[in-house]
Protein backbone atom coordinates (compact mmCIF):
# COMPACT_ATOMS: atom_id res chain seq x y z
CA UNK A 1 0.00 0.00 0.00
CA UNK A 2 1.09 3.69 -0.48
CA UNK A 3 2.84 5.84 2.15
CA UNK A 4 -0.09 7.72 4.40
CA UNK A 5 -2.03 4.54 3.41
CA UNK A 6 -3.38 1.75 6.06
CA UNK A 7 -2.44 -1.56 4.41
CA UNK A 8 -5.91 -2.58 4.23
CA UNK A 9 -8.68 0.08 4.30
CA UNK A 10 -12.49 -1.32 5.00
CA UNK A 11 -14.46 -0.88 1.77
CA UNK A 12 -13.13 0.07 -1.25
CA UNK A 13 -12.63 3.76 -0.72
CA UNK A 14 -9.38 5.29 -1.93
CA UNK A 15 -8.46 7.85 1.69
CA UNK A 16 -8.89 6.75 5.40
CA UNK A 17 -12.10 6.80 7.42
CA UNK A 18 -11.72 9.62 9.99
CA UNK A 19 -10.82 8.13 12.80
CA UNK A 20 -12.91 9.88 16.07
CA UNK A 21 -12.32 8.39 19.60
CA UNK A 22 -10.67 9.11 23.32
CA UNK A 23 -10.93 5.26 25.20
CA UNK A 24 -8.96 2.23 22.92
CA UNK A 25 -9.40 -0.96 24.63
CA UNK A 26 -7.19 -4.27 25.20
CA UNK A 27 -8.31 -8.03 25.06
CA UNK A 28 -5.76 -7.69 28.59
CA UNK A 29 -3.96 -5.99 31.36
CA UNK A 30 -0.93 -7.14 29.56
CA UNK A 31 -1.73 -5.47 26.76
CA UNK A 32 -2.67 -2.43 28.60
CA UNK A 33 0.32 -1.88 30.35
CA UNK A 34 2.38 -3.10 27.21
CA UNK A 35 0.57 0.10 25.32
CA UNK A 36 0.75 2.80 28.66
CA UNK A 37 4.73 1.84 28.89
CA UNK A 38 5.43 2.73 24.80
CA UNK A 39 2.79 5.68 24.84
CA UNK A 40 5.34 8.22 24.00
CA UNK A 41 6.36 6.27 20.77
CA UNK A 42 4.93 7.00 17.61
CA UNK A 43 2.54 4.33 16.11
CA UNK A 44 1.40 2.82 19.43
CA UNK A 45 -2.46 3.01 20.32
CA UNK A 46 -2.58 3.72 24.10
CA UNK A 47 -5.83 6.67 24.15
CA UNK A 48 -6.41 8.89 21.53
CA UNK A 49 -4.59 11.62 22.60
CA UNK A 50 -1.43 9.94 21.74
CA UNK A 51 -2.67 9.38 18.19
CA UNK A 52 -4.46 6.65 16.53
CA UNK A 53 -4.15 4.91 12.97
CA UNK A 54 -4.26 7.88 10.79
CA UNK A 55 -1.98 10.05 12.94
CA UNK A 56 0.65 7.57 12.39
CA UNK A 57 0.45 7.19 8.77
CA UNK A 58 0.73 10.63 8.59
CA UNK A 59 3.80 10.74 11.15
CA UNK A 60 5.45 7.93 8.87
CA UNK A 61 4.71 10.24 5.42
CA UNK A 62 6.29 12.99 7.17
CA UNK A 63 9.18 11.33 8.15
CA UNK A 64 10.14 10.42 5.00
CA UNK A 65 9.90 13.73 3.26
CA UNK A 66 11.96 15.43 5.65
CA UNK A 67 14.67 12.14 5.88
CA UNK A 68 13.67 12.75 9.93
CA UNK A 69 13.72 9.78 12.16
CA UNK A 70 10.65 10.85 13.79
CA UNK A 71 7.67 13.45 13.36
CA UNK A 72 5.42 14.85 16.16
CA UNK A 73 2.01 16.27 15.45
CA UNK A 74 0.23 19.24 16.95
CA UNK A 75 -2.81 21.72 16.77
CA UNK A 76 -0.87 24.33 15.13
CA UNK A 77 2.18 25.59 13.50
CA UNK A 78 2.63 27.88 16.77
CA UNK A 79 2.30 24.43 18.96
CA UNK A 80 4.66 22.95 17.13
CA UNK A 81 7.10 25.93 17.68
CA UNK A 82 6.01 26.45 21.86
CA UNK A 83 6.26 22.90 23.04
CA UNK A 84 9.77 22.74 20.95
CA UNK A 85 11.20 25.64 23.03
CA UNK A 86 9.28 24.44 26.26
CA UNK A 87 10.94 20.84 26.15
CA UNK A 88 14.47 22.28 25.32
CA UNK A 89 14.61 25.07 27.90
CA UNK A 90 15.04 25.54 31.47
CA UNK A 91 14.55 28.08 33.80
CA UNK A 92 17.87 30.43 34.00
CA UNK A 93 18.89 28.59 30.26
CA UNK A 94 20.08 31.33 27.23
CA UNK A 95 17.99 30.74 23.92
CA UNK A 96 19.29 32.43 20.85
CA UNK A 97 16.56 33.83 18.46
CA UNK A 98 16.51 34.97 15.37
CA UNK A 99 15.61 38.75 14.66
CA UNK A 100 13.33 38.31 11.47
CA UNK A 101 10.93 35.85 13.58
CA UNK A 102 7.24 34.88 13.03
CA UNK A 103 5.33 37.45 15.50
CA UNK A 104 4.00 34.86 17.71
CA UNK A 105 7.25 32.41 18.12
CA UNK A 106 9.07 36.40 19.33
CA UNK A 107 5.70 36.69 21.23
CA UNK A 108 6.18 33.55 23.13
CA UNK A 109 10.04 34.35 23.72
CA UNK A 110 9.21 37.63 25.12
CA UNK A 111 6.15 36.36 26.91
CA UNK A 112 5.99 32.81 29.06
CA UNK A 113 9.37 32.30 27.78
CA UNK A 114 10.88 35.18 29.51
CA UNK A 115 8.24 34.66 31.91
CA UNK A 116 9.47 31.08 33.30
CA UNK A 117 12.94 32.43 33.51
CA UNK A 118 14.71 32.11 30.03
CA UNK A 119 17.00 34.22 29.15
CA UNK A 120 16.06 35.10 25.33
CA UNK A 121 18.79 36.95 23.06
CA UNK A 122 17.70 37.85 19.45
CA UNK A 123 20.63 37.94 16.91
CA UNK A 124 21.05 39.34 12.80
CA UNK A 125 19.59 36.47 10.55
CA UNK A 126 22.45 36.78 8.54
CA UNK A 127 25.31 36.55 11.14
CA UNK A 128 26.34 33.17 9.82
CA UNK A 129 28.77 31.12 11.67
CA UNK A 130 29.36 34.00 13.82
CA UNK A 131 26.69 32.70 15.39
CA UNK A 132 29.49 30.66 17.30
CA UNK A 133 30.71 33.88 19.05
CA UNK A 134 27.07 34.51 20.72
CA UNK A 135 27.00 30.61 22.09
CA UNK A 136 27.38 30.03 25.64
CA UNK A 137 28.01 27.22 28.49
CA UNK A 138 23.93 27.78 28.92
CA UNK A 139 22.86 28.15 25.48
CA UNK A 140 19.92 25.78 25.45
CA UNK A 141 19.00 25.96 21.15
CA UNK A 142 19.06 28.39 18.88
CA UNK A 143 15.77 29.62 16.71
CA UNK A 144 15.37 30.31 13.39
CA UNK A 145 13.38 30.80 10.37
CA UNK A 146 14.14 30.42 6.46
CA UNK A 147 13.16 32.94 5.30
CA UNK A 148 12.35 35.48 7.80
CA UNK A 149 8.82 36.04 8.61
CA UNK A 150 7.55 39.46 6.21
CA UNK A 151 10.72 40.25 5.66
CA UNK A 152 12.25 37.22 3.79
CA UNK A 153 16.07 37.48 4.48
CA UNK A 154 17.62 33.82 3.80
CA UNK A 155 19.75 32.82 6.50
CA UNK A 156 22.80 31.01 6.19
CA UNK A 157 21.38 27.43 7.41
CA UNK A 158 24.81 24.98 6.76
CA UNK A 159 26.83 27.59 9.11
CA UNK A 160 24.21 28.37 11.62
CA UNK A 161 23.71 24.44 12.00
CA UNK A 162 27.45 24.15 12.02
CA UNK A 163 28.19 26.50 14.56
CA UNK A 164 25.02 24.65 16.92
CA UNK A 165 26.84 20.79 16.23
CA UNK A 166 30.07 21.91 17.38
CA UNK A 167 28.87 23.41 20.58
CA UNK A 168 26.32 20.67 21.32
CA UNK A 169 23.31 23.20 20.73
CA UNK A 170 20.16 21.77 19.19
CA UNK A 171 19.50 24.49 16.07
CA UNK A 172 15.45 24.77 15.48
CA UNK A 173 14.31 25.93 12.20
CA UNK A 174 10.74 26.89 11.00
CA UNK A 175 10.96 25.95 7.96
CA UNK A 176 7.36 26.80 7.02
CA UNK A 177 8.13 28.52 3.64
CA UNK A 178 10.60 26.15 2.17
CA UNK A 179 8.20 23.02 2.95
CA UNK A 180 10.06 19.30 2.33
CA UNK A 181 9.20 19.89 -1.07
CA UNK A 182 11.90 22.42 -1.78
CA UNK A 183 14.18 22.10 1.53
CA UNK A 184 15.43 19.10 3.64
CA UNK A 185 17.12 20.77 6.52
CA UNK A 186 17.95 17.91 8.25
CA UNK A 187 20.29 16.95 5.25
CA UNK A 188 21.62 20.63 5.92
CA UNK A 189 22.30 19.73 9.65
CA UNK A 190 19.39 21.40 11.47
CA UNK A 191 18.62 18.99 14.56
CA UNK A 192 15.12 20.18 14.85
CA UNK A 193 12.31 21.39 11.69
CA UNK A 194 9.15 22.88 12.94
CA UNK A 195 6.39 24.11 10.74
CA UNK A 196 3.01 25.22 10.76
CA UNK A 197 0.96 22.71 8.16
CA UNK A 198 -1.58 24.82 7.78
CA UNK A 199 -0.18 26.28 5.35
CA UNK A 200 1.08 24.86 2.48
CA UNK A 201 0.95 21.01 3.64
CA UNK A 202 -3.14 20.92 3.72
CA UNK A 203 -2.93 23.56 1.13
CA UNK A 204 -6.43 24.53 1.30
CA UNK A 205 -6.77 26.82 4.63
CA UNK A 206 -9.17 24.46 6.00
CA UNK A 207 -7.24 23.08 8.82
CA UNK A 208 -4.47 23.75 11.67
CA UNK A 209 -2.09 21.57 11.99
CA UNK A 210 1.98 21.99 13.53
CA UNK A 211 4.70 19.57 12.69
CA UNK A 212 7.60 18.91 14.41
CA UNK A 213 10.66 16.78 12.65
CA UNK A 214 13.84 15.89 14.13
CA UNK A 215 16.14 12.26 15.29
CA UNK A 216 15.11 9.70 17.47
CA UNK A 217 16.65 11.77 20.65
CA UNK A 218 15.21 15.25 20.22
CA UNK A 219 11.70 13.42 19.33
CA UNK A 220 11.59 11.63 22.63
CA UNK A 221 12.12 14.44 24.61
CA UNK A 222 10.05 17.00 21.96
CA UNK A 223 7.09 14.10 21.98
CA UNK A 224 6.72 13.65 25.63
CA UNK A 225 6.14 17.56 25.98
CA UNK A 226 3.50 18.05 23.57
CA UNK A 227 1.62 14.61 25.27
CA UNK A 228 2.27 16.07 28.75
CA UNK A 229 1.04 19.57 27.51
CA UNK A 230 -2.09 17.06 26.27
CA UNK A 231 -1.79 19.11 22.45
CA UNK A 232 -3.51 17.28 20.23
CA UNK A 233 -4.35 17.34 16.54
CA UNK A 234 -7.84 16.44 15.51
CA UNK A 235 -9.06 13.26 13.43
CA UNK A 236 -10.09 15.62 10.35
CA UNK A 237 -6.77 17.73 10.43
CA UNK A 238 -5.19 14.48 10.34
CA UNK A 239 -6.98 13.55 6.63
CA UNK A 240 -6.67 17.09 5.31
CA UNK A 241 -3.29 17.08 5.97
CA UNK A 242 -2.71 13.34 4.26
CA UNK A 243 -4.51 14.74 1.20
CA UNK A 244 -2.80 17.95 1.03
CA UNK A 245 0.15 15.88 0.68
CA UNK A 246 -0.90 14.02 -2.03
CA UNK A 247 -1.41 17.11 -4.58
CA UNK A 248 2.03 19.11 -2.82
CA UNK A 249 4.44 19.17 -4.98
CA UNK A 250 2.24 20.23 -8.18
CA UNK A 251 0.92 22.74 -6.00
CA UNK A 252 4.78 23.65 -5.22
CA UNK A 253 5.48 23.76 -8.58
CA UNK A 254 3.10 25.93 -9.87
CA UNK A 255 3.04 28.57 -6.73
CA UNK A 256 7.27 28.46 -7.52
CA UNK A 257 6.53 29.35 -10.88
CA UNK A 258 3.63 31.68 -10.43
CA UNK A 259 5.27 33.58 -7.68
CA UNK A 260 8.21 34.28 -9.10
CA UNK A 261 6.60 35.65 -12.27
CA UNK A 262 4.25 38.09 -9.92
CA UNK A 263 7.55 38.78 -8.09
CA UNK A 264 9.39 40.02 -11.67
CA UNK A 265 6.56 41.84 -12.64
CA UNK A 266 6.44 43.50 -9.44
CA UNK A 267 10.21 44.61 -9.60
CA UNK A 268 8.90 46.08 -13.06
CA UNK A 269 6.37 48.66 -11.59
CA UNK A 270 7.59 52.33 -11.04
CA UNK A 271 5.94 52.50 -7.77
CA UNK A 272 8.46 49.38 -6.67
CA UNK A 273 11.20 50.04 -4.46
CA UNK A 274 12.51 46.45 -3.80
CA UNK A 275 10.97 42.87 -3.62
CA UNK A 276 11.80 40.81 -1.02
CA UNK A 277 11.46 37.17 -2.67
CA UNK A 278 14.16 34.85 -1.77
CA UNK A 279 15.24 33.82 -5.68
CA UNK A 280 15.64 36.86 -6.37
CA UNK A 281 18.98 38.89 -5.97
CA UNK A 282 17.27 41.76 -4.67
CA UNK A 283 16.43 39.76 -1.16
CA UNK A 284 19.16 39.04 1.37
CA UNK A 285 20.53 35.56 1.28
CA UNK A 286 19.59 35.09 -1.87
CA UNK A 287 22.66 33.14 -2.25
CA UNK A 288 21.90 30.78 0.48
CA UNK A 289 18.15 30.11 -0.96
CA UNK A 290 19.96 29.24 -4.57
CA UNK A 291 22.79 26.86 -2.86
CA UNK A 292 20.00 24.98 -0.65
CA UNK A 293 16.27 25.29 -2.29
CA UNK A 294 15.05 23.45 -5.00
CA UNK A 295 12.49 25.94 -5.21
CA UNK A 296 10.35 29.12 -4.01
CA UNK A 297 7.21 29.38 -2.07
CA UNK A 298 4.50 32.09 -3.03
CA UNK A 299 5.22 33.92 -0.41
CA UNK A 300 7.58 37.38 -0.57
CA UNK A 301 7.32 40.91 0.45
CA UNK A 302 7.35 44.31 -1.88
CA UNK A 303 8.60 47.72 -0.25
CA UNK A 304 7.04 50.51 -2.07
CA UNK A 305 9.14 54.04 -2.71
CA UNK A 306 5.97 55.42 -0.60
CA UNK A 307 6.01 56.29 3.48
CA UNK A 308 2.36 56.87 2.96
CA UNK A 309 0.70 54.28 5.46
CA UNK A 310 -2.87 55.83 3.82
CA UNK A 311 -1.96 55.22 0.52
CA UNK A 312 -1.14 51.86 0.81
CA UNK A 313 -4.43 51.02 2.81
CA UNK A 314 -6.26 53.02 -0.23
CA UNK A 315 -3.88 50.37 -2.31
CA UNK A 316 -4.71 46.96 -0.15
CA UNK A 317 -8.47 47.56 -0.23
CA UNK A 318 -8.88 48.16 -3.81
CA UNK A 319 -7.82 45.35 -4.46
CA UNK A 320 -10.22 41.78 -5.88
CA UNK A 321 -8.14 38.96 -5.95
CA UNK A 322 -6.57 39.29 -2.82
CA UNK A 323 -7.67 38.58 0.43
CA UNK A 324 -6.39 40.95 3.36
CA UNK A 325 -5.59 37.92 6.22
CA UNK A 326 -3.23 36.10 8.11
CA UNK A 327 -1.71 32.59 6.98
CA UNK A 328 -1.15 31.69 4.25
CA UNK A 329 -0.38 28.82 1.35
CA UNK A 330 -4.02 28.40 0.31
CA UNK A 331 -5.58 28.61 -3.00
CA UNK A 332 -6.08 31.84 -2.75
CA UNK A 333 -3.50 35.03 -2.97
CA UNK A 334 -3.47 37.40 -0.13
CA UNK A 335 -2.07 40.78 0.92
CA UNK A 336 -1.01 42.15 4.15
CA UNK A 337 0.84 45.06 5.12
CA UNK A 338 3.93 44.52 7.78
CA UNK A 339 5.62 46.51 10.16
CA UNK A 340 8.67 44.46 11.18
CA UNK A 341 9.92 44.22 15.12
CA UNK A 342 13.90 44.40 15.55
CA UNK A 343 15.35 44.75 18.24
CA UNK A 344 19.14 42.89 17.38
CA UNK A 345 19.23 44.40 13.89
CA UNK A 346 17.74 47.80 12.42
CA UNK A 347 14.84 47.58 9.60
CA UNK A 348 15.75 50.49 7.66
CA UNK A 349 13.40 51.04 4.85
CA UNK A 350 11.81 53.90 4.84
CA UNK A 351 8.91 53.04 2.29
CA UNK A 352 5.78 50.67 3.39
CA UNK A 353 6.36 46.77 3.49
CA UNK A 354 3.53 44.68 1.86
CA UNK A 355 3.04 41.14 2.23
CA UNK A 356 1.77 39.11 -0.85
CA UNK A 357 1.14 35.30 -1.08
CA UNK A 358 0.30 34.46 -4.64
CA UNK A 359 -2.25 30.97 -4.49
CA UNK A 360 -3.03 29.48 -7.09
CA UNK A 361 -5.12 31.64 -9.41
CA UNK A 362 -4.49 32.93 -12.99
CA UNK A 363 -1.67 35.19 -12.86
CA UNK A 364 -2.66 36.99 -15.29
CA UNK A 365 -5.97 37.98 -13.52
CA UNK A 366 -3.69 38.78 -10.12
CA UNK A 367 -1.33 41.23 -12.70
CA UNK A 368 -4.54 43.07 -13.91
CA UNK A 369 -6.11 43.64 -10.79
CA UNK A 370 -2.49 45.12 -9.21
CA UNK A 371 -2.07 47.07 -12.49
CA UNK A 372 -5.26 48.88 -11.65
CA UNK A 373 -4.74 49.51 -7.54
CA UNK A 374 -1.07 50.38 -8.05
CA UNK A 375 -2.22 54.04 -9.28
CA UNK A 376 -3.54 54.71 -5.97
CA UNK A 377 -0.13 54.71 -4.58
CA UNK A 378 1.67 57.80 -3.66
CA UNK A 379 4.95 58.08 -5.43
C1 LIG B 1 6.56 31.13 9.50
C2 LIG B 1 5.38 30.74 10.32
N1 LIG B 1 5.57 29.85 11.31
C3 LIG B 1 4.53 29.46 12.08
C4 LIG B 1 3.27 29.95 11.89
C5 LIG B 1 2.16 29.51 12.80
O1 LIG B 1 1.40 28.52 12.25
P1 LIG B 1 -0.13 28.26 12.68
O2 LIG B 1 -0.91 29.38 12.12
O3 LIG B 1 -0.42 26.92 12.09
O4 LIG B 1 -0.16 28.23 14.17
C6 LIG B 1 3.03 30.86 10.87
C7 LIG B 1 1.66 31.38 10.64
O5 LIG B 1 1.43 32.33 9.94
C8 LIG B 1 4.13 31.28 10.06
O6 LIG B 1 3.96 32.18 9.08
Amino acid sequence: MQDGRPDRIEGRHVNMPIELGSTMVFDTLSEFEAARDARYKSGTHYYGRYGNAATHKLEQMLAKLEGADAITLTSSGVAAITTTLMALTRPGSHLLVADNVYGNTRAFCDGLLTQQGVQVEYFDPMIGSAIGHLIREDTAAIMFESPGSGTFEMPDIRAIATAGKSANVPTILDNTWGTPVFSQPIALGVDIVVYSGSKYISGHSDCMLGVTASNATYAKVIRKAVMQIGDKTGGQEILLALRGLRTLKLRMEHIDAAGREMALWFADQPQVKTVLHPALPSCPGQENWARDFTGAAGLFGVVFHTSSERSVRAFVDALHHFGIGVSWGGYESLVLPVTPVRTATNWSETGQLVRFNIGLENVESLKSDLANALPLLDQ
